[in-house]
């Protein structure tokens, strides 16, 4: 497969997952929502791709990741997978579609599975939805946990502070980290907590922890694609590190095609017919 900066071009599956922590192997994780930017993102070798809900935000320009829908994380999801060879795809379940039951999650997580052909689900919560996960793998749905900030309670938090500062909350979330391995998930994310925190749960974990603003102790890292490429210049998080400039080199693309079409330099004789 040309083009791969990896040399292990085989499909990554859960198990190489927790292979690559056992081997000290950093994993690298990045966010898509569409056939273009995932097959960029499989093609330069990232082990992940998480479907995020994340999509609610940066793909429909919503203030939270509430309003996505199943269907809608369904069409990104399938999107995606019609667009990558190597990596695990992840697909987030969206707000309020595994909390009513256990089996009504395990309803709409078959439909994402069997509708768009991803790999693994990712949930967010611990002890409150640790009935449900159970359910999900009972059904043989490889689960992610997602522990820490976890957007779909942005009402409840008030805001996107970090998390699990005081000791309460640090030792609810080790308790829910082992809660989670224990159930069998087979890997978890954690967002915007303590970097000595995170670090504490991944070295008590057999599971890869993957952070997001959780320093750099833990077993990889994942970040929102379109952040980490510059095109969205209104979030500058701590966390946060840019490898591109994408706003301006497409505001500058764009800029030149209108004046190009302005003054008729577009097309010129060889792009016509
Ligand atoms: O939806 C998302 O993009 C996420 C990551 C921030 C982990 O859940």
């Amino acid at each position: 497969m040309a083009g791969y900066l990896v040399e292990d071009t085989r499909k990554v599956t859960t198990h190489r997952l927790v292979e690559m922590k056992q081997q000290g192997k950093k994993i690298a994780m990045l966010t898509s929502y569409d056939y273009t930017m995932a097959r960029i993102v499989d093609g330069a070798g990232v082990d992940v791709i998480l479907v995020g809900d994340s999509a609610s935000n940066v793909m429909a320009g919503h203030a939270t990741t509430l309003p996505i829908t199943l269907d809608q994380m369904i069409y990104h999801a399938a999107s995606v997978t019609r667009g990558v060879k190597r990596a695990l795809v992840v697909c987030d379940m969206p707000f309020g579609t595994y909390h009513v039951s256990p089996a009504d999650g395990v309803a709409n997580a078959v439909r994402v599975m069997r509708e768009s052909g991803c790999d693994a689900l990712k949930l967010e919560g611990g002890a409150e939805i640790i009935d449900t996960v159970k359910a999900i793998l009972a059904a043989g749905i490889p689960v992610m946990g997602h522990l820490g900030l976890t957007p779909q309670s942005i009402n409840k938090f008030g805001s996107y502070a970090v998390r699990a500062k005081d000791e309460a909350e640090a030792e609810k979330l080790v308790a829910d980290a082992r809660l989670l391995e224990e159930a069998g998930c087979f890997a978890l994310v954690l967002e915007k907590i303590p970097a000595v925190l995170a670090g504490r749960v991944a070295a008590a974990l057999r599971i890869p922890v993957i952070g997001i603003g959780a320093g750099g102790q833990v077993d990889g890292q994942v970040l929102v694609v379109h952040d980490m490429l510059g095109m969205n210049e209104g979030f500058s998080p701590k966390f946060l590190r840019r490898y591109a400039r994408l706003h301006e080199v497409m505001t500058d693309a764009v800029g030149r095609y209108v004046e190009d079409v302005k003054e008729a330099r577009f097309p010129n004789e060889s792009e016509q017919y």
